[in-house]
């Protein structure tokens, strides 16, 4: 191991080009005008994975490719299947970025970039895990399976149905993702829970165009004031969600877990302040970890509709629309709450408007049990990483194939975030700690080590 060590120190500068150069694409799988890019992204870690000596091959979806490399040893060592994402989120709003989002920057230790840590930086540090361990010691004692996708900021919907094509391909013992986070820096954390996510969007259409707001203001039905009545139903004065059914299906907090959550530290008044809130909320009988990482959610992403411009312009607009999601915990089905969900806004809408819903997408929640296969190695491989043992989190965020993977390869998975909680993933400057991705990589190879053992 230890000629394995010095060869990431040795090669950290150079990794950190490449981390650099991965970063420069635009890889924003929302957007279709970057469907170019996250092809060249694709290519880009294919040929990584080419270059370093394993077998790769770019699969075409009906959307952005997906990339598939393996290692195979031949005997009967256990199979890691490591999963990550080479798709990014949009860079909006450009004008609170201190630097452009496609020209990665190096500022006091951190690497900023749109995709540094979600999720390039970390699936980088497994990708040159690899390297390191075919470079140094010439094998590697377990199989290994890259899936490497371009489609998780969207919901992954192509990969799922390859995954339903391609099961005997991607066998395999455990899943191993870092796509989360630490729990703060220097705590490193193995994640056993994340939310799903039910993603909706609704369009309300009135009159075949915009009105004089004057002429026609009372005799015709506004869009734009029925969405808002609609969205304002969603959810009552308490903040509970109001849809019939929704809660049906929700496993409560246990003691333990409650207990566990409340023995990590937490200050209430720094994530306010630092997130410069005049106050927190939610549901009552809930503390602020409970709310984030146990308990469900109905958020609107974006209202639009109407005049949007400089000055007034005093129209009845035709349409109106709005995007939200929902996160689901444990034993939500996001099918399910999607039909609840329209029901119910089908039946709060005005016979005067026509209602559409557009394609909806969806992830289960992922509970991982605590001994599920190869736990106790991703405690080891965090302490030798990080130099600390490492506290047990879940998380408020979604990967949607997780449950997938779970569902149809039958494997658990084993969540470990570099990152940290304030890398500023979707938003403005996200940055990725670059002694982070060293302590990746390092945790990476170590846990390739142990699992083969
Ligand atoms: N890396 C995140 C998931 C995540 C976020 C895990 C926070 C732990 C903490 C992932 O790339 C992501 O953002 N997923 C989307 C999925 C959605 C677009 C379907 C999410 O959670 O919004
Ligand atoms: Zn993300």
């Amino acid at each position: 191991m230890d000629a394995s060590v010095s060869y990431v120190f040795e090669n950290q500068s150079r990794f950190i080009e490449e981390l650099i150069e991965f970063c420069k694409i635009p890889s924003i799988s929302a957007k279709s005008e970057h469907r170019k890019d996250c092809r060249r992204a694709a290519q880009f870690v294919l040929d990584q994975l080419t270059g370093m000596g394993l077998e790769a091959s770019l699969e075409e979806t009906p959307g952005n490719p997906i990339i598939l490399a393996k290692y195979t040893r031949g005997d009967d060592a256990p199979t890691l299947l490591i999963y990550g994402h080479y798709d990014v989120q949009p860079e909006e709003p450009l004008d609170l970025w201190h630097s452009s989002p496609f020209e990665p920057v190096v500022r006091e230790g951190d690497l900023i970039a749109r995709g540094a840590s979600d999720d390039k930086g970390q699936i980088f540090a497994h990708i040159k895990a690899v390297e390191t361990l075919l470079k140094t010691a010439g094998e590697i004692p377990v199989n290994i399976v890259f899936l490497i996708e371009g489609e998780e900021e969207t919901a992954s919907a192509n990969l799922e149905e390859f995954i339903a094509a391609n099961r005997e391909r991607l066998e395999a013992d455990v899943a191993v993702i870092s796509d989360s986070s630490q729990y703060g820096p220097g705590m490193p954390a193995i994640c056993y829970g994340l939310r799903g996510i039910c993603g909706e969007e609704i369009r309300v259409e009135g009159a075949k165009q915009d009105l004089h707001s004057g002429s026609y203001g009372g005799a015709v039905p506004n869009p734009c004031n029925i969405l808002c009545e609609i969205v304002a139903q969603l959810k009552d004065a308490k903040g509970r969600i109001a849809i019939p059914g929704f809660y049906d299906d929700v496993l409560p907090l246990e003691k333990w877990e409650r207990e566990a959550f409340a023995s990590l530290p937490w200050d209430d008044e720094k994530y306010r302040a630092d997130l410069g809130l005049q106050a927190l909320c939610g549901e009552e009988e809930y503390s602020t970890i409970e709310r984030k990482w146990g308990r469900p959610t109905l958020d609107v992403n974006g209202v639009f509709g109407g005049y949007m411009g400089e000055g007034s312009k005093t129209i009845i607009p035709a349409w109106a629309g709005a995007k939200i999601t929902m996160r689901l915990v444990p034993n939500q089905k996001p099918k399910t709450i999607s039909r609840l969900f329209r029901e119910y806004v089908a039946q709060l809408a005005p016979d005067a408007v026509k209602l559409t819903f557009l394609a909806a997408h969806g992830g289960g929640p992922v509970l991982v049990p605590r001994d599920a296969r190869f736990m106790n190695e991703a405690v080891q491989a965090l302490r030798f990483g990080f130099g600390r043992d490492p506290v047990f989190i879940r998380e408020g965020g979604s990967i949607p194939i997780v449950s997938t993977m779970n569902e149809q390869l039958g494997v658990n998975t084993l969540l470990l975030g570099f990152g940290l909680p304030d890398d500023n993933a979707h938003g403005p400057n996200e940055k990725f700690n670059l002694k982070d991705f060293e302590r990746g990589i390092l945790t990476s190879m170590k846990l390739l080590q142990i699992c083969g053992q």
